[in-house]
């Protein structure tokens, strides 16, 4: 699939958290706690985006977004580490490369601003998208626990650049 893929400002963030929560749905029922996106509103989206916490890159087929990431500096490592999240492609179009192209652009862009590692967070309860991360590159280098929760619920994920 044909898609173009550029940063962009806070003005696509509706449609990217409407996107995110269409992507992350199928999850509801399998991960604990629930997705993080289901927490995430318009407006808070909006705030970390204006305070340059996250920036938003999105994938559009025309003017069709299909695929959408957010990224920014990973505060466990400001210094060295780039960290993305929120990866989510239209369902329908599953498979067509997207979500890589998404995460290559992330990637360069780490690059660019002379960042070390690309870093994400991945639910252990998710066996495929750790095999994905790991076809990409990613290996595990921690993991983390939500609050509330005595076991781990994600591992960190990170590849040298
Ligand atoms: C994870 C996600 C972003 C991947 O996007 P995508 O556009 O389907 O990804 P790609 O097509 O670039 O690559 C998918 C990879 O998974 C593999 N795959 C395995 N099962 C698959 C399935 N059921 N559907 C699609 N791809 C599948 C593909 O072979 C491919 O691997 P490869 O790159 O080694 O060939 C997308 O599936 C999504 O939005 N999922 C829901 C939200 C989510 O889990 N986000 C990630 C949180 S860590």
């Amino acid at each position: 699939m044909n898609v173009s893929i550029y940063e962009t400002d806070k003005s696509n963030i509706g449609r990217a958290h409407e996107l995110m929560r269409l992507a992350f749905a199928q999850q509801r029922n399998i991960i604990n706690p629930e997705p993080g996106i289901f927490q995430d509103t318009i407006p808070s989206l909006s705030s970390t985006i204006d305070r340059g916490e996250k920036r938003l890159i999105v994938a559009l087929h025309r003017t069709r977004l299909m695929g959408c990431v957010l990224c920014g500096v990973n505060k466990d490592n400001p210094a060295e580490d780039f960290y993305f999240g929120r990866l989510a492609v239209r369902p329908r179009y599953f498979g067509n490369g997207i979500g890589r192209e998404l995460v290559d652009e992330v990637e360069r862009l780490a690059k660019e601003e002379k960042f070390l590692r690309s870093t994400c967070a991945v639910r252990i309860a998710l066996r495929q998208n750790i095999a994905m991360f790991e076809r990409w590159g990613y290996e595990i280098v921690g993991e983390g626990t939500h609050a509330g929760f005595k076991e781990p619920t994600y591992y960190k994920m990170a590849k040298n650049l």
